[in-house]
């Protein structure tokens, strides 16, 4: 099958700006597609700011962000996407949200044999993949933050899947450069469902008094060689999607380890995200 030239993302939040800075230094057509137009605009201003740390850092050339950028539209009509081959939706890690998204696309999508990817991180990915008509063609493609710096990706077939969408996946993984493994479709797939418990557990250390959040990442950093430690990293996801993941993730096994701790909830609900809003379990600036 001929590769994929025309690729639709939608969300442009921390992972679909990443996933669609990454396709358009790829070459590929790629149309970014928001709720609302401030997000849309947020989310526009987010990925041209990644390009120019890219061209900043040495990483590519003038001519470069201006071919990725030349690559990029945007819109908030999700039946502007008709046209595409592979679509991968990273919204907010809520099944209500991806849920609508998902149907919707089905029905703008015009190609049947056109791919829905979803980026969620814990969602059984067929119950999403059922509100279609097309199952077949549905998959979970499971992108890593920062998306332009983290290698993996995870490949998430349903018990529906045709083995051509995976395939297709595959190959469009590649195209991103991008190294893919096979993941089950259980919630947290392979790489959140070790992840999750562990920085759980650091969040539980914090709550109980038992240590500080700077000496936790600091033992995890120079005693393990983890680039930053637990709640350095759970800044960086985001304490909200944090909070979903370890809830699908709870609501799938009823095992306390991915129960989000009380201490998470609060802090999610008096707003403090991480590096998004500026303060997590350590504070940033703007
Ligand atoms: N976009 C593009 N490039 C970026 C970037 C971004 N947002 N952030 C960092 N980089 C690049 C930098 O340009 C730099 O590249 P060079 O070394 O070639 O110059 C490199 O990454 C290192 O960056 P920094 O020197 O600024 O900072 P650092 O060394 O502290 O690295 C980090 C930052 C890449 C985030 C690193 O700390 C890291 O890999 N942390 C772990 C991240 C992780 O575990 N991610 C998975 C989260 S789980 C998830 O995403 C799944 C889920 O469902 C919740």
């Amino acid at each position: 099958m001929d590769p994929v030239t025309r690729l639709g993302v939608v969300g442009c939040g921390l992972m679909g700006s990443g996933i669609a800075e990454v396709a358009a230094r790829r070459g590929l057509d790629v149309r970014v597609a928001e709720a609302t137009p401030d997000a849309l605009e947020a989310g526009r201003r987010r990925l041209v700011s990644s390009l120019d740390r890219g061209v900043r850092r040495g990483k590519l050339s003038e001519e470069q962000r201006e071919r990725a950028l030349a690559g990029l539209s945007f819109t908030h009509d999700l039946s502007d996407l008709a046209d595409r081959q592979f679509v991968i939706e990273a919204v907010a890690e809520n099944r209500d949200i991806k849920t609508e998204v998902l149907r919707t696309l089905d029905k703008a999508v015009e190609d049947p044999a056109a791919v829905l990817a979803t980026n969620t991180s814990s969602i059984p990915v067929v119950d999403l993949a059922v509100v279609t008509e097309r199952p077949g063609r549905v998959i979970g493609m499971h992108f890593f933050n920062p998306v332009p710096v983290q290698q993996l990706v995870e490949l998430v077939p349903t018990l529906l899947t045709g083995a051509d969408t995976v395939q297709r996946t595959r190959d469009l993984a590649d195209q991103l450069g991008k190294r893919a493994i096979e993941a089950p479709d259980r919630s947290g797939f392979v790489v959140n469902a070790l992840l999750v418990p562990y920085l759980l557990s650091a969040v539980r250390m914090v709550e109980s008094g038992s240590a500080r959040p700077e000496d936790i990442d600091r033992g995890m950093e120079l005693g393990c060689a983890h680039p930053m430690g637990p709640l350095r990293l759970l800044d960086l996801i985001g304490l909200d999607t944090a909070q979903a993941v370890a809830e699908s993730m709870y609501e799938e096994f009823k095992e306390p380890l991915y129960a989000p701790p009380t201490l998470l909830r609060r802090m999610v609900a008096a707003g403090h995200l991480g590096r998004k809003s500026g303060r997590g379990f350590h504070t940033y600036d703007a």
